[in-house]
């Protein structure tokens, strides 16, 4: 069966990307039905003169989302029955008027790029031992003392805190405690007026796109990286270009090589390299920081969870190193007190900061000033620090206890990558089976762990996993890993 399916060579996505788009929407439209069967990847690349590695890689990821199923010796087949969540999430052009409407939505381009790959939730792995990442420990959160403070400010009535904000960068006296925070933890240089206090890293991220990229434009990011950063420049209409990342931190040299091309900004997780959890040596800080200052772009650095660092002395930010305001900072408070607390800041170089409280202003006029008073409190009177203290020994011992029960069950068959800090370890299982079939594995064991081929843009390796422990007991640890092996060692 040939397939007229239109790809763009021009595209910002890439053509693996297209053609798994095309096929998805094939899938979820009853074009093409269950256990129906796929060309083979040879005799779909010929038809549609592309390389096999894309067909192949676009099979692999429909495969790893319960699209498509491989069946050994006879081929790739529609899966006979679909992710729950698949058939509940609505694609794009159904959110369009029927034929019978009288007018037919058109998106704007950012809308027309929001695809059905762009997430539309952020899923649980719900099993009953889930190694899921970036969630801290939520029954540690020291909540008692949280209402506290609320109701302290509750009973005083405080009008200004009821009413619109006077200015949209954020509450002061929170602004000048995180500028000392930061001044003292990560060696940023600021004061508050550099700071503005978002709705997480997200809307961090978002907000620098939109002040400052517009569709082509060049952002380089790390690959593997986050996607939730890919998601955002894509979603601009940038073109990303994928930088390498090796035991030193992303490859810097690889951007002397696109510097034919126009790259404004680059995205960075240096203290903690997500998900690869490697720290960008200092050499290679300072060759980024040389790179940005001669093209004269901006580099964008997530410090999502630096403060859960457990060897050798903290690591200041990039941002501390930087002499040309090159640097724009991104904080939060999801890892270090609570994801739906939805705080974060950025630090932005003096000359920006007006635009960005302009353009905070438009989307949303300032975050919620209740959670900023008590936040505030939390911080001046030293529960902040406290927690944080607190967390890091718990953390650090949850990840002693996984890297000793994966050396013990795995032993040679598995690499451990990024021990020095955060919240998640990155492992490399050396086994013959896929990464979709040890999923599966696992999950019949009642036990969740991550894939982290679909964080790559380019060259997906197999056989690596994202295994998060900051929520999980240590027995729950040792008892995951021991069904892990069982599940993977025969
Ligand atoms: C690299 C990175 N940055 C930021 C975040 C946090 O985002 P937010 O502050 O929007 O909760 C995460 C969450 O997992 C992350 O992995």
């Amino acid at each position: 069966m040939e397939f007229a399916i239109a790809l763009d060579p021009k595209s910002n996505l890439p053509l693996h990307r297209q053609l798994y788009e095309a096929f998805r929407q094939l899938i979820l439209s009853g074009q093409l039905s269950p256990k129906q069967r796929l060309p083979s990847t040879r005799a779909l690349a010929s038809s549609l003169a592309i390389s096999r590695t894309t067909v192949t890689q676009c099979y692999e990821q429909l495969i790893s989302e319960g699209y498509l199923q491989a069946v050994r010796s006879s081929g790739t087949f529609v899966c006979a029955q679909l992710p729950d969540d698949l058939l509940h999430s609505v694609p794009l052009q159904e959110l369009q008027p029927s034929q019978s409407s009288s007018k037919a939505l058109s998106f704007s381009s950012y809308g027309a790029s929001l695809t059905n790959d762009t997430p539309l939730h952020s899923p649980r792995l719900e099993l009953p031992i889930s190694f899921r990442y970036g969630q801290p420990d939520l029954d540690a959160f020291p909540l008692n003392q949280w209402r506290q403070l609320l109701s302290r400010h509750c009973r005083k009535r405080d009008r200004l805190m009821l009413d619109y904000a006077t200015d949209s960068l954020g509450h002061l006296p929170l602004r000048e405690a995180i500028a000392r925070y930061l001044v003292q933890s990560r060696a940023v240089q600021c004061n508050a007026d550099q700071i503005l206090i978002v709705s997480g890293s997200q809307q961090a991220l978002d907000l620098v796109s939109r002040v400052l990229i517009d569709r082509s434009d060049g952002v380089a990011l790390e690959d593997p990286g986050y996607l939730g950063a890919q998601h955002i420049f894509l979603a601009q209409g940038a073109r990303l270009y994928p930088l390498p990342v090796d035991s030193s931190g992303v490859v810097v040299e690889a951007l002397w090589k696109e510097s034919s091309h126009r790259i404004k900004l680059v995205y960075v997780t240096p203290s903690h390299q997500f998900p690869t959890g490697v720290v960008l040596s200092l050499s290679r800080r300072l060759e980024l920081l040389a790179w940005a200052e001669q093209v004269e772009a901006l580099i964008v650095e997530d410090d999502y969870d630096s403060e859960y660092r457990y060897e050798g002395r903290p690591i200041p930010a990039l941002q501390g190193l930087d002499q040309t305001g090159s640097v724009i900072y991104i904080g939060t408070f999801s890892k270090v007190l609570f994801p739906s607390l939805r705080v974060g800041y950025l630090v932005v170089p003096p000359k920006l900061i007006e635009v960005f409280a302009r353009a905070k202003w438009l989307t949303d006029r300032q975050s919620p000033l209740l959670e900023q008073y008590v936040l505030t409190d939390f911080i001046n009177e030293g529960h902040l620090e406290r927690h944080i203290r607190r967390m890091r020994s718990l953390y650090n011992q949850r990840q002693k206890t996984l890297v000793k029960a994966l050396l013990h069950s795995f032993g040679d068959q598995v690499t451990i990558l990024g021990e020095s800090a955060g919240m998640h370890l990155m492992v490399r299982l050396s086994t013959p089976m896929s990464d979709e079939v040890v999923i599966s594995r696992a999950a019949a064991m009642g036990v969740g762990l991550v894939s982290a081929r679909r964080y790559y843009l380019e060259n997906r390796y197999s056989g690596e996993f994202i295994l998060g422990y900051a929520d999980l007991r240590e027995s729950e640890i040792e008892a995951g890993v021991k069904m892990l092996a069982t599940a993977l060692i025969n």
